[in-house]
């Protein structure tokens, strides 16, 4: 979007040291280092269009601002400026759990004020804060005589591209994201290409030139972007509609049952949208920008909030060996054969077993209460009742048994979509969880959303998402919702969402085409910057032929790719995801996952480039060991990595955890090496990964007696040496 003359009505300070009102009258603020620099103009027309650079490149041409209202009708486009303000933050803050211990939040903040021209006398700001990753900025209605409750129409916010760029993305869809990413450029963008639409049960897109965010993008000249938001709170989620003529996007809010967007009251604001933007992929990854856009905790004792493992009753369900269902009959196209309930009493006892005998934390059980008979897929209002056992499947007998081990048991919600059933059980819900000793909840939202007509991303589920939150906080109990939104940095504010679905999961490899190898390279720049994903990695069984030799499907990767997941896709919930009887046959593998941490004082991105590959250390929180985690898409890749992350004053028991020489994620899959050396920050170490592979090392220090031995025969092997000198 090209600029014509700028308007001279422009008015304001020129001291202010974060930005200056140069001679043209443009407002530019510079990011704290100077790398990232936002441009204001304010147009002849009166219009308001931002612009941002990245050092000295154009990032984001010339886009337009503004809000259409519903309530009272009025377009808001046409501006006085009537004040600006600036300040700047420099602080760092503890997350509760995170990828990192402390998070530095540093940026320039530049804030709009403005009065609707057209004679509502409407007032709106819109707040702009430059990072030296990124900008965010927010459209605020304040307390104002001109406005009270009012109606979005539509928000007009447009990010102009400055060329065709390669760009990740997944169909604009109110209601699901479980979708495999597609790579073409943004001339390319066609949401209705049909393949990619199989098996979703919600689906509603809507416009052929529609995507989601976080959306995933690269130029010609090697710059990296990614849009998305931060703090999605009553408001519903953007998608994004491109023109491709000029390759503007346009945001395009999820609609009500009406047709609306947003019910408001002044004061209101609205979610961030963020560009983060950097010339290195791995800097993408390691941006921290929605997360200090997100408001502090609003919880204010956490000691309860606890990064765990988890093992369940889940994935014999997924691949058709056992049921939800306690007649046995089995969901969708594989209703015809039954097979036996999965959340048995028994049955339970052996997760639990195993959880206690491996050191994982908790039990998930799916398919336990009344409902699950007749759920799926009819819109029926009250299925679940969230308290009501079937008969094999014993509360108080688990409670005492997995509290006797040392295990905690973790509920499943599913509601079906049938919200307003959900909420009105809610607190008997977790009433009934809290009596039985379960803390953590994974909560479902399969199917289209009761209230009918209203979409899992619109402003009323995003509500009810935020009021579980809540809710949950005050019973002190932990959530991993699944078909929920896309999650836009909301742990901070409540830390007891430890993760969340909100994309295509490992699932989708048990019972469809799946997802293809590459998709974890792009899930980390797109569904990821937002938050943690309970993704479910950890399947040592890769083909299900070897549950029913008439499957064709399998897991698209590697038995060494699904273990460096753990550390690659960060999730303070990560479940270990496969049946106990696949662990066991493998527990030289299984180690790596026993061992993995959950929480880390640090990350660090070593290399990356989308939908290709991801290496990623991290540092377990409070201990000094360090775990590595590599993946590949559909192409063998050689690294050769300096573990400098490393203390520089210890050794490290290294084990590696790599594909076969022969191994690759579709003929050979389950074929792994374990090799063990001692590392040092300055040793390299060579990775290589098979398609479709992956890499996982487990870094511990040596021990002090260790150290000691080490050192004296060190010592020894030197005198030897200078004797024979
Ligand atoms: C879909 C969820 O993603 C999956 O994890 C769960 O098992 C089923 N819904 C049943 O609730
Ligand atoms: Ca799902």
């Amino acid at each position: 979007m090209w600029f014509k003359k700028m308007s001279l009505a422009i008015v304001f300070a020129a001291t202010f040291f974060v930005l200056k009102a140069n001679a043209s009258g443009f407002i530019d603020v510079r990011s704290p280092n100077g790398s990232v620099m936002l441009t204001i103009i304010h147009e002849e027309d009166f219009s308001i269009l931002y612009k941002v650079f990245y050092k000295g490149k154009t990032a984001v041409e010339y886009s337009r601002l503004g809000m259409k209202l519903k309530t009272p009708d009025v377009s808001l486009t046409n501006f006085d400026l009537t004040g600006v303000d600036t300040s700047a933050v420099d602080e760092t803050w503890k997350p509760v759990w995170g990828e990192v211990s402390s998070i530095r939040n540093n940026y320039k903040q530049l804030v709009l004020k403005l009065t609707d021209r057209s004679g509502s006398g409407i007032q709106l700001q819109i707040i702009f804060r430059v990072f030296d990753d990124g900008i965010g900025f927010r459209y605020l209605f304040p307390l104002q005589s001109s406005l009270n409750h009012f109606i979005i129409a539509d928000e007009l916010t447009e990010f102009d591209m400055t060329g065709d760029h390669k760009a990740f993305w997944i169909p604009g869809d109110y209601d699901t994201n479980e979708y495999s990413y597609y790579t073409s450029n943004l001339n390319a963008i066609d949401a209705t290409g049909g393949s990619f639409a199989q098996e979703i049960h919600a689906k509603t897109y809507f416009d052929k030139n529609a995507v989601q965010t976080p959306l995933m993008m690269k130029s010609a000249d090697g710059l990296y972007f990614n849009i998305h938001e931060a703090a999605l709170l009553n408001y519903p989620a953007m998608d994004l509609v491109i023109d491709k003529s000029n390759f503007t996007f346009r945001s395009h809010l999820v609609p009500d049952a009406v047709g609306n967007k947003a019910y408001l009251q002044a004061p209101a604001k609205s979610p961030w949208r963020t560009i983060i933007v950097s010339d290195k992929a791995t800097e993408i990854l390691s941006s921290k920008m929605i997360l200090n856009l997100n408001d502090p905790s609003k919880i204010g004792e956490t000691s309860w909030i606890k990064p765990q493992k988890m093992i369940g009753v889940w994935w014999e369900l997924h691949v058709g060996k056992a049921s939800w269902d306690y007649s046995g009959g089995q969901v969708g196209s594989q209703q015809a054969t039954k097979v036996p309930h999965g959340a048995t009493t028994a049955n339970v006892k052996k997760y639990i077993d195993f959880a206690a005998k491996n050191g994982i934390d908790g039990v998930l059980v799916e398919g336990w209460n009344t409902g699950w008979e007749d759920w799926f897929g009819q819109w029926k209002e009250d299925v679940f009742d969230f308290v009501t056992p079937y008969p094999d499947f014993d509360v108080k007998e688990l409670q005492q048994y997995a509290a006797s081990k040392g295990v905690k048991m973790i509920m499943h919600h599913e509601t079906s979509a049938s919200v307003t059933n959900y909420e009105r059980w809610m607190d008997t819900a977790y009433r009934f969880m809290k009596q039985f000793g379960y803390d953590a909840v994974k909560t479902g939202y399969v199917g289209r959303i009761i209230p009918r007509g209203e979409h899992h991303d619109g402003q009323w589920m995003v509500k009810h998402y935020e009021r579980v939150l809540q809710k949950t906080a005050s019973y002190k109990i932990m959530v991993d919702a699944h078909e929920p939104v896309r999650p836009t940095g909301l742990h901070r504010t409540y830390p007891n969402f430890l993760a969340c679905e909100a994309a295509r999961g490992n699932e989708f490899n048990a019972w469809s085409v799946g997802n293809p190898p590459d998709h974890e390279t792009i899930l980390a720049f797109t569904r990821l910057m937002g938050g943690p994903m309970d993704y479910t990695p950890g399947i040592f069984k890769i083909k299900m032929s070897y549950y029913n030799p008439d499957k064709k499907e399998q897991v698209h990767t590697t038995l060494c790719k699904q273990l460096a997941l753990y550390v690659t896709m960060f999730s303070p919930l990560q479940m270990a995801a496969d049946l106990p009887e696949n662990y066991e046959a493998h527990m030289d593998a299984f180690q790596f996952i026993k061992d993995v941490a959950v929480d880390w004082d640090d990350s660090k991105v070593i290399d990356a480039e989308p939908g290709d590959y991801v290496i990623t250390a991290r540092k377990a929180k409070g201990k000094e060991s360090w775990f590595l985690g590599a993946i590949t898409d559909e192409n063998a890749r050689k690294f050769t990595i300096t573990p400098d992350f490393l203390d520089k004053n210890r050794w490290y028991h290294a084990t590696i955890y790599r594909d076969a020489d022969s191994a690759d994620w579709k003929n050979n899959p389950e074929a792994y090496v374990i090799e063990k050396i001692s590392a040092y920050y300055s040793r390299e170490i060579s990775l290589k990964l098979a398609p479709g592979g992956g890499c996982a090392i487990s870094f511990i220090p040596f021990t002090a007696e260790e150290t000691e031995k080490f050192k004296k025969e060190a010592a020894k092997l030197l005198k030897e040496k200078k004797k024979k000198n």
